[in-house]
């Protein structure tokens, strides 16, 4: 594919009034005009805007890509295709893979997989484990991974327990790139799946506080202002996260975070029943969590939204719900779940862009697309009005578990572009 000249014609865009004409040339912007009905347009593919939404395409900063070693799960040709139909551009895949992330001939595998498969993009870049193995003993090589293509370090799934390597780890990282900080108490959050209260109660499962949470967070923000050294806290999942942030921030540490789609949408009830989709690490939280990660979100507390898409197989789903993996997968469907809560007017549209699109690449320092001539033609069109229903089929990913499996969602990625050439088409024939 090619990147070719384009014109998406007759189309709204979060944020500004009217209907708007986005000229694309040699995978760039050229402008984002107002729409001039009947207009002479420049060669090339014209796509009619009317009924969509323009957004930039979005960036995750936390995927699970599971190649190498575990492609039963998923791969980077599955992953990326799911990424195109979430809307994605760029993706940042964590380091948990078997073997892990730890060295430059990994990151080398990886994004020649990457290439092989989705030449014109959506983007993959790795995030180098901190630690050898993700063991929490030995600092990885953190200067290798980078030159071999690492964007950021991170322990996901494997929370640093030893302050003292994670605080060395921090100062190592500092001049290279960005630390992504799992933040859980391993000892207190062992073998749960479940938010520690009256539902892990009901339930009788062993439950993991949201103090297990914080109280790890409260540790890295302390260290980020003693080392002065910035850190980005993954999967933010309770208030108590939030109230430390916030009041960080007003400090001005140097301190960003994320949550996720499933904490702004569900709660801990999504477990009656032993759902096994609905397990994932931190936990579904309470009702008082969720409000207060989206109000954090639209204030900035919390910087950025990205998936934590984690796909596993059916026969790692179904099981006792104590031997159930956790996670969720997410790329296919974030966007049009988050779209939920813009009908009920708890985000606005432009909260998406901002903390989905914009921010997370200012952050790990992207390309990203702000409709200014000569940005990236990234961009994603969105229906807002397509109403479908989430079925395993519909699901790019090889992951099909979420717990949004057979529930009806109003919203979707019609089509996804990355330098000017669609990745995603979903009006293509085959598509
Ligand atoms: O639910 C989760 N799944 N949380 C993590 O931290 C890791 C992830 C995985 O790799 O499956």
């Amino acid at each position: 594919m090619t990147a070719d000249t384009l014109t998406v014609a007759n189309v709204r865009v979060p944020g500004r009034d009217g209907a708007w004409d986005l000229f694309v040339a040699d995978g760039k912007v050229r402008e984002l005009a107002p729409h001039v009905p009947n207009a002479a347009r420049p060669e090339g593919r014209v796509i009619d805007g009317a009924g969509l939404l323009l957004m930039p395409a979005l960036t995750d900063a936390h995927t699970h890509m599971r190649e190498p070693g575990q492609e039963w799960k998923e791969d980077i040709a599955s992953g990326l295709a799911a990424a195109a139909a979430g809307g994605f551009s760029n993706i940042l895949c964590m380091a948990n893979t078997d073997p892990v992330n730890d060295n430059g001939a990994i990151t080398r595998f990886m994004l020649r997989r990457a290439r092989d498969a989705w030449p014109s993009g959506p983007r993959l870049f790795p995030i180098g484990a901190l630690t050898v193995g993700l063991r929490g003993r030995e600092l990885a090589p953190m200067a290798e991974l980078a030159a071999a293509g690492c964007v950021a370090f991170s322990n996901d799934g494997e929370p640093v327990a030893d302050t003292e390597i994670f605080r060395r780890a921090m100062e190592y990282a500092a001049d290279i790139a960005p630390v992504i900080d799992h933040c859980e108490d391993p000892f207190m959050a062992k073998g749960s799946g479940a938010n520690e209260g009256a539902m892990s109660a009901r339930l009788g499962l062993r439950g993991q506080p949201d103090a297990a949470e914080a109280i790890q967070v409260a540790r890295d923000i302390l260290l980020a202002e003693y080392l002065n050294v910035p850190i980005h806290l993954a999967h933010v999942s309770c208030r108590r996260s939030v109230e430390l942030i916030a009041a960080a921030k007003k400090r001005g540490a140097p301190v960003t975070a994320e949550t996720c789609p499933h904490y702004l949408l569900m709660t801990d009830a999504a477990l009656l029943g032993y759902d096994t989709m609905a397990k994932v690490n931190p936990p579904l939280r309470s009702d008082d969590d969720r409000l207060a990660l989206i109000e954090a979100l639209r204030e900035g507390v919390i910087d950025i939204l990205a998936t934590d898409h984690a796909p596993h197989a059916a026969h790692e789903k179904e099981t006792p719900f104590e031997d159930a993996k956790n996670g969720i997968s997410g790329l296919d469907t974030a966007l049009a779940a988050l779209w939920e809560l813009v009908r009920q007017g708890r985000l606005a549209a432009t909260d998406i862009v901002t903390r989905f699109a914009w921010r997370p690449a200012e952050i790990f320092k992207l390309p990203v697309n702000r409709f200014a001539p000569g940005d990236p033609a990234d961009f994603l069109l969105f229906d807002p009005d397509d109403s479908w229903v989430v079925t395993p089929e519909s699901l790019r990913s090889k992951g099909k578990n979420t717990p949004l499996l057979g529930q009806p969602l109003t919203g979707r990625v019609v089509l996804t572009a990355v330098d000017g050439v669609v990745v995603h088409d979903l009006k293509a024939p085959g598509a």
